[in-house]
């Protein structure tokens, strides 16, 4: 992965040009990405680095101009990027209509295509956000989660699959060799956190996940130094993600109950709108807020654009290394969010809520006249 290889781990060197595949796709998609995109070139814009954007089509859009949701020219833009930024694919009117004609059906041959096997999805309450969290203040306050879900296998690509004679099929299957890469990058994640990882399963009724138990187990005795492994059922770790989520650092599960317990972690920091995520892996970096196309509120310039934010802090981190930019992002929309600028999903009662445009401009603010008072202090030197 651009993220996790050791060549990557440098910084991206002055001068280089970083390349970004440019996704919006369907409903809140195209709004969410135009706000992260002016967001990052605000980030990097006094960097001595030059980045160069390049939009296509994907998802609903994409079918629609030419029968696929994944065109090879999208792909082809992808594969040649540093990096890709994906805003939302959906559209209800693609509900019925054949697999590959699905919006969700080149996402997912997005990620195959690009290699992603794991997804980073950080979930943090700032406490500006404790008060319309799902859960009470006191239980949500500190809590600082990265969920890490498998993102190439499971229910998702499992052979067979199919629907006939009146009946329809998925298979979950795991590898050892899945299981194993995707839990030694969860205990180098916990490392470098606070320590702890909790492997999440339903090793009570699936085979699966006792054969994801197991490897999960093996590769901490072999890889685990230092870090403290539990495991913890799905249905469990979903109570307690509500009830108390800042026992959880570093929660690792595969790819249907990390795309469901993520979900409910939205509900916990106030809105699946303000969750960012990072899909990384063998090959180019995707970045993707968690929710969706949110089609019930496409085109009223309400969305919130905070998940699109933190998938452009996560990318200056994983893909470009650029750690000081990428604080600079979270910094400057936490401030926003303190300052009571809200949009409507986690607005406080009383505040006045504003649109997706006017809370972008105030983030921009933030980051450039960070950048500026950065600058000065650079020259005072
Ligand atoms: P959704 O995430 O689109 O919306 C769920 C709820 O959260 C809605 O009430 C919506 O208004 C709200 N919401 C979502 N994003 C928001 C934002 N940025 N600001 C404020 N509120 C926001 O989930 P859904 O309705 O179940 O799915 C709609 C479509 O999106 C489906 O076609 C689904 O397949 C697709 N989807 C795509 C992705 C992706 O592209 N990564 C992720 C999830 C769902
Ligand atoms: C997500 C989404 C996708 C998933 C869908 C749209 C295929 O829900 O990124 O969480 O299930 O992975
Ligand atoms: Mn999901």
């Amino acid at each position: 992965m651009g993220g996790m290889t050791a060549a990557a781990q440098r910084e991206a060197p002055p001068g280089a040009e970083l390349k970004v595949a440019v996704l919006g796709g369907d409903g809140v998609g195209p709004e969410v990405t135009a706000a992260a995109m002016q967001v990052l070139e605000a980030a990097v814009r006094n960097e001595s680095v030059t980045l160069s954007l390049t939009a296509r089509p994907v998802g609903w859009k994409a079918v629609l101009e030419g029968g696929s949701p994944l065109p090879e020219a999208t792909l082809q833009a992808c594969l040649a990027a540093d990096a890709v930024f994906l805003g939302a694919v959906g559209h209800p009117d693609a509900i019925g209509q054949p697999r590959d004609r699905l919006p969700e059906t080149g996402l997912l041959g997005l990620r195959k295509a690009l290699a992603c096997w794991a997804n980073l999805r950080p979930v943090r309450v700032p406490p500006s956000l404790v008060g319309v969290s799902a859960s009470t203040p006191e239980r949500v306050r500190g809590t600082d989660v990265m969920i890490l879900r498998e993102l190439g296998g499971g229910l998702y690509y499992g052979e067979p699959r199919g629907e006939k004679d009146g009946k329809a099929w998925n298979t979950m299957v795991y590898s050892e060799d899945e299981v194993q890469r995707i839990a030694r990058l969860g205990l180098s994640l916990a490392r470098g956190r606070h320590g702890r990882l909790t492997s999440v399963d339903k090793a009570n009724v699936l085979e699966v996940s006792r054969l994801w138990r197991r490897v999960v187990d093996e590769t901490a005795a072999e890889k685990g130094h230092g870090v403290e492994v539990d495991h913890m059922l799905v249905d469990r770790a979903a109570m307690e993600l509500m009830l108390n989520p800042t026992q959880f650092d570093v929660l690792l599960t595969e790819n249907l109950f990390g795309d469901i317990l993520s979900d409910q972690a939205g509900a916990l920091v106030g809105s699946l709108g303000a969750l960012g995520s990072a899909s990384l892996g063998d090959g180019t970096d995707l970045y993707e807020p968690v929710h969706g196309s949110a089609p019930d509120i496409a085109g009223k310039g309400v969305a919130n654009p905070l998940g699109a934010m933190a998938s452009v802090a996560l990318m200056l981190r994983h893909t470009f290394r650029m750690e000081a930019s990428a604080q600079r992002v979270e910094s400057a929309y936490e401030a926003v969010l303190a300052d009571g600028i809200r949009t409507v999903d986690v607005k406080e009662p009383g505040q006045e809520p504003v649109g997706t445009t006017a809370f972008t401009d105030a983030v921009l603010e933030r980051i450039e006249s960070t950048t500026e008072s950065a600058a000065i202090t650079e020259g005072v030197r």
